[in-house]
C-alpha cells in the first residue's frame, strides 16, 4: 500500500511549482508576513492574512472561505498552504470542510511546521481560549519542506523548531538526539542542520502511517504537550518554547514516578538551556492544574500523559488527576 504521508525535501524553492505541474486551479492561503518574503515564488491567486493564534479561528475560517468563493475555487481547486504552522492548521481545517473538503498540500516555512506540524494531517483551530479545540485529521497531498525559507525565520521561531525536533528524537531516536544535539552547540547553520530536520520529519510520518488517528502509538507526539498547551493558554507563550519547558517537566514527573533516572532529565534541561530553548514554565501550579483538567486529552479522572524511560523511549501514562497535581506541587 501506498503511503499517505508524502513527504518532499528541497533546498531550493524552484523544487515546489514542478510539484504542482498537474493542477489547474491553485490557490494559496498564505500567511501575509511570508508573502512579502517568498509570495512572488507562487505564481497563483493568494489569499493573505495575519497568522497569530488569535486569528487561527472559526472567524477566520469564515472569511478565507469567502475569499475562496470571491475567487471562484470549487471541488477541483486545489489549496497550497505557504507558512508556519498556523498556517499549515487553518489552511488544512479550511481545505477539509470547503465544499465538504477539497485537496491540499503544505508549504511550511518555520522549523517548528517542518518537523511538525505540517505532517500528520491534524489541522486544528481554537476556540474559547482552548487550542486546537476544533479540527479534522485529513492529510494533505504533499508536504514540501524547503530548507531555504529557515534562513529567514527569527531566533525565536527558530528555537520553537529545535524543541520539537528535539522531541520526536526523545520519543523516537537517541542516536539523532545527541547528534543533533552536538551540532546545534556548534552552528545554526540550516545545511548543517538539514538532515535533522529531514530526520526528525520522517520519524514523525512514520508513526502517523501506523496511527493516523492516535489510537495508540501516536499519542507519543504529545510529550510534553499537555504541559505546553497549558503554559500556551496561561502565559500567551508560543507554542514551540511552551513545548521545551513542557518537556523539562514531563522529564521531571518521569523522574518523580521513578521511571526516569534524575541525571538524565537533568541533561535533558541542561542540553536544552546551552541551546538557549525556554526550560521553565512561567505558569503557577494551580493555573497549570485547572487547564490541564480541561485538556482535551482527560478522560473523566485520569490524563493519559507521555513519559520519559530513557531518551529515545518514551511511553503513554495514564495518571489520575488528584496524583498529578500531588506530584506537581512537589516538583515546583
Ligand atoms: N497540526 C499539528 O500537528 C501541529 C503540530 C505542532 C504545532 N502546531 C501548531 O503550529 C502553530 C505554531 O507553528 P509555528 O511556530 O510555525 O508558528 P507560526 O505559523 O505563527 O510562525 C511563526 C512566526 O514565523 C513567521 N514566519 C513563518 N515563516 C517564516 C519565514 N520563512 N521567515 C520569517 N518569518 C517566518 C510567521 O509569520 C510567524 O510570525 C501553533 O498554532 C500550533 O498549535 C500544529
Amino acid at each position: 500500500m501506498d503511503n499517505y504521508v508524502k513527504l518532499h525535501s528541497c533546498s531550493s524553492v524552484d523544487e515546489i511549482l514542478p510539484l504542482l505541474l498537474e493542477e489547474k486551479d491553485v490557490i494559496v492561503i498564505i500567511d501575509s508576513k511570508v508573502k512579502k518574503l517568498y509570495g512572488e515564488v507562487f505564481p497563483y491567486p493568494q489569499i493573505e492574512f495575519e497568522a497569530t493564534e488569535k486569528n487561527k479561528s472559526l472567524t477566520q475560517v469564515g472569511k478565507l472561505t469567502e475569499q475562496l468563493l470571491e475567487k471562484g475555487a470549487n471541488r477541483d481547486s486545489f489549496i497550497l498552504a505557504v507558512g508556519g504552522g498556523i498556517t499549515t492548521d487553518i489552511a488544512g481545517f479550511t481545505a477539509s470542510v470547503y465544499f465538504r473538503g477539497i485537496r491540499f498540500a503544505f508549504v511550511p516555512t518555520t522549523l517548528l511546521a517542518q518537523v511538525d506540524a505540517s505532517i500528520g494531517g491534524k489541522n486544528g483551530i481554537n476556540s474559547n481560549g482552548y487550542k486546537n479545540i476544533i479540527g479534522t485529521i485529513n492529510q494533505p497531498q504533499f508536504t514540501v519542506m524547503c530548507s531555504s525559507f529557515l534562513k529567514t525565520l527569527p531566533e525565536e521561531d527558530f528555537k520553537g523548531g529545535v524543541a520539537e525536533m528535539l522531541k520526536t528524537f526523545v520519543i523516537g531516536e537517541k542516536k539523532s538526539y545527541f547528534k543533533a544535539v552536538e551540532i546545534l552547540k556548534k552552528t545554526n547553520k540550516i545545511s548543517d542542520i538539514y538532515p535533522f530536520i529531514v530526520r526528525a520529519a520522517a520519524i514523525k510520518a512514520a508513526i502517523v502511517e501506523k496511527d493516523m488517528y492516535e489510537t495508540d502509538e501516536r499519542k507519543l507526539l504529545n510529550l510534553g504537550h499537555t504541559f505546553a498547551h497549558a503554559i500556551e493558554k496561561e502565559s500567551g507563550m508560543a507554542h514551540g518554547h511552551a513545548v521545551s519547558a513542557g518537556i523539562v517537566l514531563a522529564a521531571k514527573l518521569s523522574v518523580k514516578l521513578s521511571f526516569l533516572k534524575e541525571d538524565e532529565a537533568q541533561m535533558i534541561k541542561n542540553n536544552f538551556k546551552e541551546l538557549g530553548l525556554n526550560t521553565e514554565s512561567p505558569v503557577p501550579v494551580s493555573y497549570l492544574m485547572n487547564a490541564i483538567s480541561r485538556d482535551k486529552k482527560r478522560l473523566r479522572d485520569t490524563i493519559t500523559f507521555i513519559l520519559i524511560k530513557e531518551i529515545g523511549n518514551c511511553f503513554k501514562h495514564p495518571i489520575h488527576i488528584a496524583k498529578l497535581e500531588e506530584a506537581l506541587y512537589d516538583l515546583s
